[in-house]
C-alpha cells in the first residue's frame, strides 16, 4: 500500500489550517502544518539569541527540528511568524525542512500537508492539490477577530499591512514562492463558511480517491 497525500497551500489566514485539520480527521490521515516547521526554527533561533540572517546557523537548527512535538499554541506569536517568513527565504533551511516534510508525507494510509509550496515543491505528485485563498481584506479581518477574541489588542490597519507584507515576502521570494500548482483546485473562501469549504474539499478528494 502506498500513502495518499493531500496538498493544501495558500496565504496566511486563508482558512487552510482549519480546513486541513477537518480533512485529515475525516479521512483518518496524518496532518502536518508545515508552517510550524518554519516557526519552530525561528523560535529556536530567537530563544537562543542567535541571528536570523545567518543561513548556516539556521540550517543547523532546521536539521535538528523534531516534527513530533510541534504545537501551534507555543508557536503562534506574531513575532515568531514574522521571523519564520524571514528564515523561510533561505534555500538551505528549506532543503532541510522539505526533506523532513517528504518523509512525513509518505506515512500510511495517507497524509494532509498544508503550507505554501506543498503542491509545487514538497509533494508535486500529490493526487489532490488544493489552493485555498481569500481576499487580503477578508484574511486580515479574520486575523484581527482572532486576536480580539483571544483577549489581545490590535489595530485593523496594522494587521492588514502585516498580511500584505507577509504575502509579498512569501510570493516574491526566489526559492519556492507561494503560488498555485498548475493542477491545483482553487478554493476562494472569501465568501464561504468553513463548512462550505470543507464540503467543496470533500467533493474534490472523494473524486480522486
Ligand atoms: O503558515 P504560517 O503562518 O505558520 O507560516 C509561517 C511562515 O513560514 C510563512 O509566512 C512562510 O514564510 C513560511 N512557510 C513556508 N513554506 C511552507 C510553510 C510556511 O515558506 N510550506
Amino acid at each position: 500500500m502506498t500513502s495518499f497525500t493531500i496538498a493544501i497551500d495558500g496565504p496566511a489566514a486563508a482558512g487552510k489550517g482549519t480546513l486541513s485539520r477537518l480533512v485529515a480527521e475525516h479521512y483518518g490521515f496524518h496532518h502536518l502544518d508545515t508552517g510550524l516547521t518554519y516557526r519552530a526554527v525561528a523560535k529556536a533561533l530567537l530563544d537562543a539569541g542567535l541571528p536570523l540572517d545567518d543561513e548556516a546557523i539556521a540550517e543547523k537548527t532546521a536539521l535538528e527540528i523534531e516534527l513530533a512535538g510541534l504545537d501551534r499554541s507555543v508557536l503562534a506569536q506574531h513575532a515568531i511568524g514574522e521571523a519564520a517568513s524571514r528564515i523561510a527565504v533561505m534555500p538551505a533551511v528549506r532543503r532541510a525542512l522539505v526533506a523532513a516534510q517528504r518523509r512525513f508525507a509518505a506515512r500510511e494510509p495517507g497524509t494532509v500537508l498544508d503550507g505554501r509550496d506543498i503542491g509545487t515543491v514538497v509533494c508535486p505528485d500529490a493526487p489532490v492539490k488544493l489552493y485555498v485563498t481569500a481576499s487580503p481584506d477578508v484574511r486580515a479581518r479574520r486575523r484581527y477577530d482572532e486576536i480580539i477574541a483571544a483577549g489581545g489588542s490590535a489595530e485593523f490597519d496594522t494587521v492588514f499591512a502585516d498580511v500584505k507584507k507577509r504575502d509579498a515576502r512569501d510570493m516574491e521570494r526566489a526559492d519556492s514562492p507561494l503560488k498555485p500548482a498548475d493542477d491545483a483546485h482553487l478554493l476562494d473562501t472569501s465568501e464561504m463558511s468553513i463548512d462550505a469549504a470543507f464540503r467543496a474539499a470533500r467533493d474534490i478528494i472523494d473524486a480522486a480517491l
